[in-house]
């Protein structure tokens, strides 16, 4: 019989008591020295051994640590593992002492050349810690191992699941008993039974299944299979879909879908790389349902098994790749990236949310050998996925399946050379290559447009107005399967990148999630059903622009119309800019002075007036956003992402100062302080300035019960939330 049960609680380090996941130097919000974390730290835990435990494999399961880590028992070293972003398992069977055993895992912060991504110098932070969850696994000697699941006619009427397990025989016992695999539907349905003796490697299959649900983005049909080996169950969740890139773009299910995405780095302010699951997969709940997106990079490395199970269950799809950026190492670094192929894709093969894998350090160089490595070993542990390459240079050999490019050519004159202002080059202009093959556009943006959220309004309009163009080429050429951009979150960096604020401003949201203007570029391209979105680029105020005024004024929109009425004045209904963006799903609402006589803004006046942007579906009034000419700091709001937090979990609390009618105030600087009572507490500094009008921290359980979080500010009124840490 398996068990697996928590390990995160009561490990001691550097003479405290701490909780996994664990981030070991906390960092301020910017201006911080990033060496601080680049040491070697030790954790170490003492737990009694169970009697109950004789005979059993007992193993200790880390499903990450950064960087280099060591793992002993009482003094003897059990398992090395260089990878910061992957799993690994120390083996404690016939270690174990009767009574009191120390484990200790070192880990080395410092960013050790021999390791991806390091060699080089990054644009990220990779905070050191044991940052991900840990487990303690109890086991039979054999005990079912790593499992796959494939789909191989996921479109044929009657479908076949094919089942590979290897079984676990450390001990190399004699394999005997049955091994059986249960085929269930989403609801716990049982469609199918199958086994078959056990051996070391067992293949199960299921053929001729009717009334299967594929796996779809509006409708992610989840199954599982149930493997049983005398007492010991493993499950593993799966799906049925077709994932292809053609020269044609990408085809899901047989369907052309345009991808349209975002690159996600997996950091967050103060806690690093240290948030748990509920933080993980609200940044999917983020991606998906905020940013409306449909694809999500794992930029650059394979991320948290939450973060990857919540694309799968709601839907989102994800390009994952392997540690590294620009930086090719030498033969010893070279072995270990290929490794970390081997290592993500044994991990993650069987999410149905995940159509490519990355196999080329990102944005480095061509290496013939390196690279024909890296997609052989891709191919062989996994023939059901393309391979992609990110880089950004041009004429690159194509090793991969697809050719996987960040353009950066908007607004880049060197690059453009006198052409006109171009969002995407044509895929033979980039890939040199006397036929069209599988394309993506894998970045764009970031360091082409840096943007604030505090920035000016004219300059955020600017980096609105750039999303929208490299989405609506991307939309226009067929022969791209889809755009991702650089990137859905701020984050730290070293001092050789950003802002000097150890800060790139490159999100379309800020480090705590909160969304810029560019956020609703993404958003205001999903269907009204899912969201009807309506942002006016502007914070509505006379002065804040050069010269003066909010024209013009672009509204993020899906609605058909959108109306401004401008104090008293009649309003005006203006349908969506398709001159300058025909193929966006939904184009903008641009309002300039062509829509006014000059006698109408004339009357516009010198006082500044209150208005309401009023946005129409089918003639009918489905959304308004109003702002008024003056507004005073009215309202702080205190939302927390949800009101329970699991075991050693943390749930994000954003803060909001709101004028009269509940927009953010975007210049209001002030501090506000926070007080955490009760079975929680806060990461993160206590006292904060708002930023563009908001900030967030997370709150983390530390036991159960009640959790009071009350934040206060010198100019608004005192909010209090209550959660329960459950
Ligand atoms: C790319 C790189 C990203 C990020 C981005 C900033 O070159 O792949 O990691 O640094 O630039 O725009």
């Amino acid at each position: 019989m398996r068990s697996v049960t928590s390990f995160n609680d009561n490990w001691d380090f550097e003479g405290t008591k701490v909780t996994l996941p664990h981030t070991a130097v906390e960092l301020p919000f910017s201006y911080f020295d990033e060496k601080r974390y680049q040491r070697a730290f030790t954790y170490s835990k003492t737990f009694a051994a169970d009697p109950a435990w004789a005979g059993k494999e007992v193993s200790v399961v880390f499903d990450a640590a950064m960087a280099d880590a060591k793992v002993s028992l009482n003094g003897t070293q059990l398992v090395a593992h260089k990878d910061g972003y992957t799993p690994f398992e120390a083996r404690l069977t016939g270690k174990l002492k009767d009574g009191q055993n120390t484990l200790s895992v070192t880990i080395d912060g410092s960013e050790n050349p021999e390791i991806p991504p390091f060699g080089g110098q990054i644009d990220y932070l990779t905070y050191a810690g044991i940052y991900r969850d840990v487990w303690l696994k109890l086991n039979d000697p054999v005990s079912i191992g790593r499992v796959k699941v494939e789909t191989p006619d996921a479109l044929a009427a009657k479908k076949t699941v094919t089942v590979r397990a290897e079984l676990s025989n450390p001990q190399n016992l004699a394999i005997s008993g049955t091994l059986t695999a249960v085929l269930r539907d989403a609801g716990g349905k049982t469609i199918g039974t199958t086994s078959a003796a056990a051996a070391a490697t067992v293949t199960l299959s299921f053929s001729g299944l009717e009334g299967i649900a594929l796996w779809e983005p509006t409708n992610p049909a989840l199954y599982t299979v149930e493997l049983t080996l005398s007492g010991d169950v493993v499950t593993t969740t799966f799906g049925f879909r077709t994932a292809e890139f053609t020269p044609d773009g990408f085809k899901l299910n047989g369907k052309v879908l345009k991808l349209r995405g975002l690159n996600r780095h997996q950091s967050f302010p103060y806690s690093g790389y240290a948030l748990g699951r509920a933080a993980q997969e609200r940044d999917a709940e983020i991606l998906k349902h905020e940013l409306h997106v449909n694809i999500v990079r794992t930029s650059h490395y394979p991320q948290s098994k939450w973060f990857l199970d919540h694309c799968d269950r709601i839907g989102l799809l994800v390009f994952e790749e392997i540690p590294g950026w620009q930086h090719i190492g030498g033969a010893a670094w070279k072995d270990e990236a290929v490794e970390n192929v081997r290592r993500m894709i044994t991990r993650d093969w069987n999410h149905p949310s995940i159509v490519i894998w990355g196999v080329r350090i990102n944005e480095s160089q061509d290496d013939h050998d390196f690279y024909v490595r890296t997609n052989k070993l891709a191919r062989e542990l996994d023939s059901t996925r393309s391979t992609g390459g990110v880089r950004y240079i041009t004429d690159s050999e194509l090793l991969e399946d697809v050719y996987t490019m960040n353009d950066f050519i908007l607004g880049n004159e060197e690059l453009g050379g006198n052409r006109p202002r171009t969002a995407l080059r044509p895929q033979q202009e980039v890939t040199g290559l006397d036929r069209v093959v599988p394309y993506m556009i894998t970045e764009y943006g970031g360091h082409m447009y840096p943007t604030k959220s505090y920035d000016q309004e004219q300059r955020q309009a600017e980096h609105v107005r750039r999303h929208l163009e490299v989405l609506n080429a991307a939309y226009g050429d067929p022969q791209i399967a889809g755009a991702i951009g650089w990137c859905a979150f701020d984050y730290n960096t070293h001092r050789d990148f950003g802002a000097g604020d150890r800060l790139c401003h490159h999100g379309v949201m800020d480090m705590f999630r909160e969304p810029k203007f560019a956020a609703y570029a993404y958003a205001s391209q999903c269907e009204p059903a899912e969201e009807v979105i309506l942002r006016p680029v502007t914070f509505w105020a006379r002065g804040e622009r050069n010269i003066g005024g909010v024209l013009p004024l672009m509204v993020l929109t899906n609605c058909d119309e959108v109306e401004l009425k401008y104090g008293n004045h009649p309003g005006k209904r203006i349908g969506p800019d398709r001159e300058s963006f025909p193929h966006l799903p939904h184009a903008p609402v641009v309002v300039d002075r062509r829509h006014f006589s000059a006698e109408e803004l004339g009357l516009w006046g010198m006082r500044w007036e209150d208005a309401t942007v009023t946005g129409y579906i089918n003639g009918k009034p489905v959304k308004n956003v109003r702002f008024v000419s003056d507004p005073v700091a009215t309202k702080l709001e205190v939302v927390a992402d949800t009101s329970s937090i699991g075991p050693t979990d943390a749930v994000r609390v954003m803060v909001r100062a709101l004028d009269q009618v509940g927009n953010k105030l975007p210049f209001l600087f002030e501090p506000v302080e926070i007080t955490v009572t009760g079975a929680g507490k806060r990461l993160g500094p206590a006292l904060v300035p708002l930023r563009a009008g908001s900030t967030g921290f997370w709150i983390q359980a530390t036991g159960s019960g009640p959790i009071n979080v009350t934040v206060t500010s010198p100019v608004l009124a005192t909010t209090t939330i209550n959660l329960t840490a459950v």
